[in-house]
């Protein structure tokens, strides 16, 4: 029997309406266009209506990648979402994605790795799909986080968007994703929490993001190299083999900072976080989305995927176009 690998045969994704500058920002919390722009290379990001929420997101996202997969939602054969902001406790935003899209019959459930969750996800799809059971798989990050920000914080309200990015899977015999590798270490989950729940019928504990910033980059910069590594190793391949890096759109320092490690020029990154901000599980495959479409990545090209964040967790996916 031969191989059986998951290529990417759709991207598509979108973001709200909605455009926050750094400048309205400024006219809320004590804070600057240039510190912003200086501390994270973040000009702008997107905002949700109030009436929108992450399955809404997924699934503006999703119509665009089936549209250019070519297929319709029921060829799908599995749905993934990877979010942080769910609409509601459950039902899975997956499912709910699943009924907005017009289809049933095939399983939909949420990943759960914070701004790791596409490539967790992806890592997922790409396991179903070796088992021979799947046709079709849409993975899909989707986020809104402006839910979750204390809007009142300078250091945190600044760095984050909402938006969604989806992908279609095929079953193929030919790659496809090449080789993935994901990590989690829960002793630093204090560094980047959202430490509330629903508990007899109240929130209890804080409903809002924080986080120690100097922890999380040093965190970030470390383990998006080591990943990077270990995943080119998997495939056989070297740092030189890499087309484009797709890193998770934190901060452009943490971005530069990497690519710097992995011997690559800024001309061969992806970057969106200066227009989207951290957009956490979407911020991935918005940014494939933008370079697939603007004919940056082409046939046999190698992209190399990361994430990194809550948990806390990381991951990387090698594919080639
Ligand atoms: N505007 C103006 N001043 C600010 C702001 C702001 N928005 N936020 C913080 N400051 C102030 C601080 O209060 C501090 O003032 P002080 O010296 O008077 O105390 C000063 O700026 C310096 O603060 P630092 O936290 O030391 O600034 P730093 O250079 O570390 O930048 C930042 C902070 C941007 C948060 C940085 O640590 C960072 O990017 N960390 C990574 C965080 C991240 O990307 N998180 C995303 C989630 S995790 C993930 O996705 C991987």
């Amino acid at each position: 029997m031969s191989a059986i690998y998951s290529r990417i045969i759709g991207t598509g994704s979108y973001l709200p309406a909605k455009v926050l500058t750094n400048a309205d920002l400024a006219g809320t919390v004590d804070t600057s266009d240039e510190w912003i722009q200086q501390r994270t290379g973040i000009r702008e990001r997107h905002i949700a209506a109030d009436n929108e929420k992450a399955s809404d997101l997924a699934l503006q996202a999703s119509r665009r990648a089936l549209e250019m997969a070519g297929i319709t939602a029921d060829q799908l054969s599995l749905i993934i979402v990877a979010t942080t902001t769910p609409d509601m406790v459950f039902p899975s935003t997956a499912c709910i994605l699943q009924s907005k899209l017009g289809v049933k019959n095939m399983p939909a459930f949420d990943v759960q790795a914070v701004c790791s969750g596409f490539v967790y996800a992806l890592n997922t799809a790409d396991l179903y799909m070796k088992s021979g059971q799947y046709e079709y798989i849409l993975v899909v990050g989707a986020e809104v986080y402006s839910r979750i920000l204390d809007w009142s914080d300078r250091g945190t309200c600044v760095l984050f968007g909402d938006g969604a990015g989806a992908v279609v899977l095929k079953r193929s015999s030919t790659p496809g994703i090449l080789a993935s590798r994901l990590h989690a270490d829960g002793s630093h989950a204090d560094i980047l929490s959202v430490p509330g729940q629903v508990c007899r019928g109240a929130v209890s504990g804080t409903p809002l993001l924080q986080m120690d910033g100097g922890a999380v980059f040093k965190f970030a910069v470390k383990v998006l190299e080591e990943v990077a590594l270990e995943t080119l190793e998997a495939a056989g391949l070297q740092k030189t083999d890499i087309d484009w890096l797709i890193p998770h759109q934190a901060n452009i320092r943490i971005i530069q900072a990497t690519a710097k490690k992995l011997g690559m020029t800024m001309e061969r990154v992806v970057t969106t976080v200066d227009r989207h901000a951290n957009t956490s599980a979407a911020s991935v495959p918005l940014a494939l989305d933008e370079a697939v479409r603007d004919g940056r990545i082409r046939k046999g090209h190698k992209v190399m995927l990361e994430g990194v964040g809550g948990g806390f967790t990381w991951g990387a996916v090698l594919l080639q176009w």
